[in-house]
């Protein structure tokens, strides 16, 4: 490889430390504070256009479509559309009914991945509106969408994708906020959201601190038989991504439930060799949570908690500082990224390039 390893081991190593910068990177020149919003140059979507959306539907492959899942959640929140994620393999295959009045967005790091270039394809040829959220410039799927934004992550050599996902998930944050401000988002709400991204650069340094104490998690997690992922609602795609992570780099079975489905079959897995990582914010769903935590226990499972506060039921917490409650899903990955770094560490795998994968599918 010709990339410079600036001192780190791994380009994993490298990529997740580089995430403050990247972040810093997403945001520089798109905050408006004037209007409380984001200029995205490349968007071509003007507010006309932006008001007569009725739907929104992201379409991404692996940590892409979990970036996206937390997207739409942000776009559901922020801009008050109703928004859904979906893989672009099933979508292009399952020949979905091409609706006048959805904002469609694919998503991808490399702009290459074909099973979402082909769904692209597939859009505009029916006159589908089709934005991108891209992180390489001028890649197919970057040229072939109607306008977009990109990602600004910088290079990802590393097959397994951490900070091009933190930055997908800002840059959905920004692309929220701004249809948001184009609908019916307040300026209070505005500000709030800008103050809350703003902080992030600072907060993603501050979880990276704690890289010592998650490397020491990992040793005991290196031994586990499977584990579990669970989280609710914006939590959710933060479990399916760190579960990601952590089958994809470490070999070790995982599973990620939403934390509301363990009790509908899941629970039957729960026991001492199955460690559980729950994603526990304390937001409005905090006594959710902790009620899960307490059920996970009742089974003698070994939990985990990604929290903003102690909890007492988990074993271990690693606690990530407070940001809106919306943008938690940036920064509750990124612990989960140095745990699955760190496990594949202890088990001697080629963390740069795990067996079986590509960095980019383009093929069929
Ligand atoms: C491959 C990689 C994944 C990546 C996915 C989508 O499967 O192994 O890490 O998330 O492709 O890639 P893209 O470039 O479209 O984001």
């Amino acid at each position: 490889e010709s990339w410079d390893m600036g001192g780190h081991d791994t380009y994993m190593h490298k990529e997740i430390a580089e995430q403050a910068d990247a972040v810093d990177r997403v945001l520089r020149g798109r905050i408006d504070d004037r209007f409380a919003t984001v200029r995205l140059g490349g968007l071509n979507l003007d507010a006309r256009a932006a008001r007569g959306v009725r739907r929104v539907k992201i379409l991404g492959c692996g940590s892409a479509y979990h970036a996206g899942l937390i997207g739409a959640q942000l776009i559901e929140e922020l801009a008050r559309i109703p928004a859904d994620a979906e893989p672009a393999s099933e979508f292009r295959y399952r020949n979905a009914v091409v609706d006048p009045d959805t904002l469609y967005i694919a998503t991808s790091q490399s702009g290459e991945t074909y099973d979402t270039l082909a769904a692209v394809q597939e859009l505009k040829r029916k006159g589908a509106m089709v934005l991108g959220v891209v992180n390489v410039v001028g890649s197919a799927i970057a040229r072939e969408t109607d306008g977009g934004v990109y990602v600004h992550a910088g290079p990802e050599v590393c097959v397994v994708s951490t900070k091009c996902f933190t930055n997908t998930a800002v840059a959905f944050a920004l692309l929220a906020l701004h249809l948001g401000r184009i609908r019916d988002l307040s300026v209070a709400d505005g500000r709030r959201i800008i103050e809350g991204l703003r902080k992030l650069p600072g907060q993603i340094e501050a979880i990276l601190a704690e890289e010592e104490r998650i490397a020491k998690l990992a040793a005991e997690f290196a031994e586990a038989k499977s584990m579990m992922f669970v989280g609710r609602v914006r939590g959710f795609p933060v479990a399916k991504e760190a579960s990601l992570k952590l089958k994809e780099v470490s070999y070790i079975h995982a599973e990620a439930y939403p934390a509301s489905e363990l009790k509908h079959g899941p629970l039957a897995l729960i026991e001492p060799a199955v460690p559980t990582v729950a994603i526990v914010p304390s937001d409005e769903l905090l006594e959710k949570n902790r009620a899960t935590l307490e059920e996970i226990k009742a089974r003698s499972g070994r939990i985990l908690a990604v929290a903003h506060e102690e909890q007492p039921k988990a074993d271990d917490t690693i606690v990530v500082p407070r940001n809106e409650p919306e943008l938690d899903p940036v920064l509750m990955g990124i612990p989960l990224q140095l745990l699955a770094y760190h496990t594949a560490l202890a088990l001697g795998r080629d963390i740069d390039k795990p067996r079986n994968l590509a960095k980019s599918v383009t093929v069929e």
